[in-house]
């Protein structure tokens, strides 16, 4: 065992790292539960900015709740995602009661913004460097963990997005969400020198994870990524980089499910990928949108 707790106890679990291969440790970076802030991005984006519910004597559910009313509901009784259950054109934004409502901690529409509580361990792999697997059985729907890491503006990532090579490895994502009314909000989370365990996670074609933009506070959303299907102790955890996987029942009317992007991995030129998977793609997604000026 390399660390007994790369998080330094700002978890609820431990996250452990271990090395079975060689005597390799993880390259330092700065722990964060969620995301902070990058160069010339204001802390605006962490302040309260939807209205609350005033669940004060109840719990917060379908028919008295404001905020389930308004948005969901989003979560069933065992705190699992549970809005891929209706087929739609476009990604369902999913909002968690915020600092506004009066509702308590163990509201059942808070879940993102709780952490990670499941049982995970950093491990050394084969061929994609180090990765992140469970020490548990985990449900499908049930969340695993946010990509936190710094928000940062377009220009910022253009910027870093030059400054990358195959060694440094890639840490940032593009989240793009298409509204019905043809719009794209971009979010841009880079990892590299901040973030949690989710930094670890690496990509395959064919993922037992699925990334969520889920809002609490602020109009930037989370990037929680939620378990896309019964995943067994000892799995190695993956999303597709691309965005293109989802779990959404596609709809009859539309076919394609145009929600969500997730847009990863790049450099120079494409990196092979190893995710092993009999749908492999052959090599990383890349996302050209950075190298535009
Ligand atoms: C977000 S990091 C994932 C953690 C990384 N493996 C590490 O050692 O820190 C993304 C990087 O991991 C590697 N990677 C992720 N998925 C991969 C795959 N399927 N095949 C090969 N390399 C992969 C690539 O170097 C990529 O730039
Ligand atoms: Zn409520
Ligand atoms: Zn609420
Ligand atoms: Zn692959």
């Amino acid at each position: 065992m390399i660390t007994e707790d790369i998080s330094q106890g700002k978890e609820r679990v431990k996250v452990p790292v271990v090395n079975e291969l060689n005597d390799e440790k993880p390259i330092g970076f700065g722990y964060t539960r969620f995301c902070i802030s990058g160069p010339n991005v204001s802390e605006a984006f962490n302040s309260p900015f939807y209205p609350g519910c005033g669940c004060e004597q109840t719990s917060c559910v379908t028919n008295i709740c404001s905020c389930i009313e308004s948005y969901g509901p989003f979560y069933d009784e065992n705190g699992c995602l549970q809005i891929y259950n209706q087929p739609t054109d476009y990604c369902q934004p999913v909002f968690e009661c915020n600092s506004h409502c009066v509702c308590s901690g163990s509201c059942p529409n808070r879940v993102v913004q709780k952490g990670q509580w499941l049982q995970l361990q950093v491990f050394k792999t084969k061929h994609k460097g180090w990765g992140l697997r469970t020490f548990e059985n985990i449900n499908k729907f049930t969340f695993v963990c946010e990509y936190a890491g710094e928000l940062i503006s377009i220009q910022e990532a253009k910027k870093r997005a030059q400054e990358l090579t195959h060694e440094t490895g890639n840490y940032l994502i593009v989240l793009r969400e298409h509204s019905s009314n043809d719009q794209v909000l971009r979010t841009h989370v880079d990892a590299r020198f901040h973030g949690n365990a989710s930094r670890f996670i690496n990509h395959s074609c064919s993922p037992n994870l699925v990334m969520v933009p889920v809002r609490v506070d602020s109009i930037v959303p989370r990037l929680a990524l939620f378990a896309a299907r019964n995943i067994d102790i000892g799995e190695e955890l993956s999303f597709d980089y691309s965005g293109e996987f989802d779990v959404w029942p596609s709809s009859e009317a539309n076919g394609e499910h145009k929600g969500l992007e997730v847009l990863g991995d790049f450099g120079k030129e494409p990196k092979s990928c190893f995710c092993d998977s009999q749908s492999c793609r052959g090599v990383l997604p890349f996302e050209s949108s950075l190298y535009s000026p």
